[in-house]
């Protein structure tokens, strides 16, 4: 704290705050895009905004990413033993397992010495394979479980990184493109206005169960997700934001 006081970050928290209309911004210094070691310092952050978002009961649903896998590995056990079930805000990922929305859940559980539940399922799937797998009884019984969670953490990519690395169809390259996206959450696309051009057919978090009873922690870093971070915030679904300073500064030097 002293640290942050004597930086000005704890200044610049402040003005965000007000500028981007969210509860609570919280800083770390640095550039994630230059240094790992401030990519580490930005999910212990994330972590700590989470143990301070604890009521008596909480269902904690987690996305996945490398940003969410650092947040993962900083989550402690509580030591006023509140409540904690961990679900995973989506299916599998189409990506490096370590990177899954499932695993990164259960990391967390097992730093906080909680319960998990995983939702076995792709991330992306056909219209026929939604309707047929909606009717599993472990599938309803986790989104059921996953739309009554009453904090949402998660991560914000760059638009075309996201969609190589999620190896997304020539098809939805050309109109990501053409539509100029900007960011990925949630399986959703979105262009530098905040609106949705492109969505994932995807099980688990939809933007409209993002309601005003979750707190949702929004945890990005990187000079290159600026844009995909303003973006993101122009929808009005944070509740807290964890960045760090290149980030930040930028977010207070835009329009
Ligand atoms: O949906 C966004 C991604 O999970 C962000 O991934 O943290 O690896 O940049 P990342």
């Amino acid at each position: 704290q002293i640290i942050k006081e004597q930086t000005g970050i704890i200044g610049l928290e402040n003005r965000l705050k007000d500028k981007l209309n969210v509860k609570e911004v919280n800083i770390v210094e640095g550039d994630c895009d230059e240094s790992d070691e401030v990519k580490i310092e930005l999910g212990e952050a994330a972590a700590k905004a989470l143990m301070r978002s604890l009521k008596e009961e909480n269902i904690i649903a987690v996305t996945g990413g490398t940003t969410l896998g650092n947040v993962s590995k900083m989550v402690k056990p509580d030591p006023k033993h509140r409540k904690m079930v961990f679900v995973p805000a989506r299916g599998g990922l189409g990506e490096r397992v370590e990177f899954e929305a499932n695993t990164i859940c259960s990391q967390m559980a097992n730093g906080a010495e909680s319960e998990y539940h995983l939702l076995h399922v792709p991330d992306e799937v056909s219209d026929e394979t939604y309707d047929m797998l909606i009717k599993e009884k472990h599938v309803k019984e986790i989104l059921s479980l996953i739309q009554s969670s009453t904090i949402i953490i998660h991560g914000i990519g760059d638009a075309k990184k996201m969609a190589k690395r999620r190896k997304a169809s020539d098809e939805t390259i050309e109109i990501l493109e053409k539509q100029d996206a900007v960011g990925e959450a949630f399986g959703y696309y979105f262009d530098g206005n905040g609106d949705v051009i492109h969505r994932i057919n995807t099980f688990g978090i939809q933007l409209d169960d993002l309601t005003k009873e979750k707190r949702v922690i929004t945890v990005a870093g990187g000079s290159s997700k600026v844009a995909a971070i303003q973006a993101y915030i122009k929808m009005g679904y944070t509740d807290v934001l964890v960045i760090d300073e290149g980030v930040a500064t930028q977010l207070l030097a835009l329009k």
